[in-house]
């Protein structure tokens, strides 16, 4: 079943309730590792990337249990310190189990990650860190292999504001024997769950969500409950498709901080975002939508998992839009099938120059990784036809329930089989 059928010509309407960030819960698994005793998370999504991170922790000994949006941890009887090649390919955010097994462990052996569909995605900058903390780490046939040598305090500044290095870089520091500040570290909303969670289970970690984090390190941790903060992309891509289809959505278990950046580009095109209190927000678009230039950024700049689903958006809007992708340098794949669609799309480099036209049409596409499959969707439903995505497990790697959830709002979203 891994096609999925989506009608056009609706003009979306109703309630759609977000789920927990995949982005916060697939660190926080690996954090579990460090514990001592079962930590329970709450509000998990049912996603793809969280059963791979569920037979991560397993392979290495972890107890999991799921039950509704309730994920149940016991690291107790972890027996292993090495993440196997086969789990590492199947996701790269399975590499973030080495800084918790340098916690727990002082060592760690993990396959090197492969490149995938949006850009090479080394891990240069994790190791770096890693070493500068007194682990020396060694790369051969494959793997990386990490051992504790001479921890020591120290001061990391990364090369650039990479999410998943520091957070790899707290989960080792917060089980250490030293002192660790990380300068240009990323602001993002999850580095802050994150800081939340180790914290509630004995770390002393301050400064997530600025540029600088301080670490004392402590010799263990406990097992804590902790409810995983709402997906700010879920929702954003949301938002995009309410405007896209001239539609009006309230979308319910929302941060509005996280999606400021967001809410100023959808603004800007002329749709209406209106917060209400609670977590609560709701778009119009039905205005007529005009043209906006875009840069990806770290946060709190405009998201680059919310670049294809604005492309999509600014596709089917007359006028000129120039969008410039600065955080992965081959996160352009969803411009072949949006053209399928009858997108006017010029690509040079990292920059996309889209010439908006008034509708686009349903064609048969296919989802090149999760957020293209989103902006596929979101194009879908403006066409008049149907639309055709092929290989949607991609989608269903970060978007829970998508056909409930789309036909809630009134759009025709089937899968069908190959
Ligand atoms: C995380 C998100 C992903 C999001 C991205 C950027 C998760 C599970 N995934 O990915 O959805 O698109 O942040 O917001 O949270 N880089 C290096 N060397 C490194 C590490 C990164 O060159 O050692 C580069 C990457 O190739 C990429 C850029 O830095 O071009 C950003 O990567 P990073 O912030 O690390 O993204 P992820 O943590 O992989």
């Amino acid at each position: 079943m891994n096609k999925l059928l989506i009608g056009g010509g609706t003009r979306v309407s109703g309630r759609v309730r977000v789920s927990g960030s995949k982005n916060a819960t697939l660190p926080i698994m690996a954090a579990c590792l460090l514990a001592r005793k079962e930590c329970i998370l709450h509000q998990v999504p049912d996603l793809d990337d969280v059963k791979v991170m569920e037979e991560v922790l397993v392979s290495l000994g972890a107890k999991v249990k799921r039950e509704n949006g309730t994920l149940v941890i016991n690291p107790e009887n972890i027996n292993s310190y090495e993440l196997p090649e086969y789990l590492s390919r199947r996701m790269r955010a399975s590499n973030l189990v080495m800084g918790a097994l340098l916690g727990r462990f002082g060592k760690a052996r993990v396959a090197y990650p492969g490149g995938c569909a949006i850009g090479q995605r080394p891990m240069d900058i994790h190791l770096k860190g890693f070493r500068e903390m007194g682990y020396r780490i060694d790369e051969c046939y494959g793997y990386i292999e990490g051992q504790a040598e001479n921890l020591v305090d120290c001061e990391i500044m990364l090369d650039f504001p990479s999410v998943g290095a520091t957070e790899n870089l707290m989960m080792a520091a917060a089980v250490s024997k030293g002192n660790t500040v990380i300068r240009n570290a990323a602001r993002e909303p999850e580095i802050v769950d994150m800081q939340n969670f180790l914290n509630r289970m004995g770390a002393r970690i301050r400064g997530a969500g600025l540029d600088v984090i301080r670490i004392e390190g402590v010799s263990e941790l406990n097992g804590v409950e902790h409810e995983v903060i709402p997906d700010r992309i879920e929702a954003g891509t949301f938002m995009v498709l309410a405007a896209a289809s001239k539609g009006d959505v309230v979308i319910e278990n929302v941060v509005a901080e996280h999606l400021v950046p967001v809410t100023a580009k959808m603004r800007e095109t002329g749709a209406e975002v209106i917060h209400y209190n609670g977590g609560t927000l709701r778009v119009l678009g039905k205005r007529k939508l005009g043209p906006v230039d875009i840069k990806t950024m770290p946060y709190p700049g405009f998201p680059t998992d919310m670049q294809p689903q604005m492309m999509a958006l600014l596709s089917a809007v007359e006028g000129t839009s120039v969008i410039v992708e600065t955080i992965f340098e081959n996160r352009f794949m969803h411009v072949n099938e949006l053209r399928r669609m009858g997108a006017d799309i010029k690509v040079e480099g990292r920059v996309a120059i889209i010439k908006g036209k008034n509708r686009l049409r349903g064609a048969t596409v296919e989802a090149t990784d999760l957020r293209a499959g989103a902006a596929l969707v979101i194009a879908a439903v403006g066409c008049e036809e149907e639309t055709i995505i092929n290989n949607a497990f991609h989608i269903d790697r970060g978007y829970e329930k998508i056909e409930e959830k789309l036909g809630a709002l009134g759009v025709k979203a089937v899968r069908i089989a190959s």
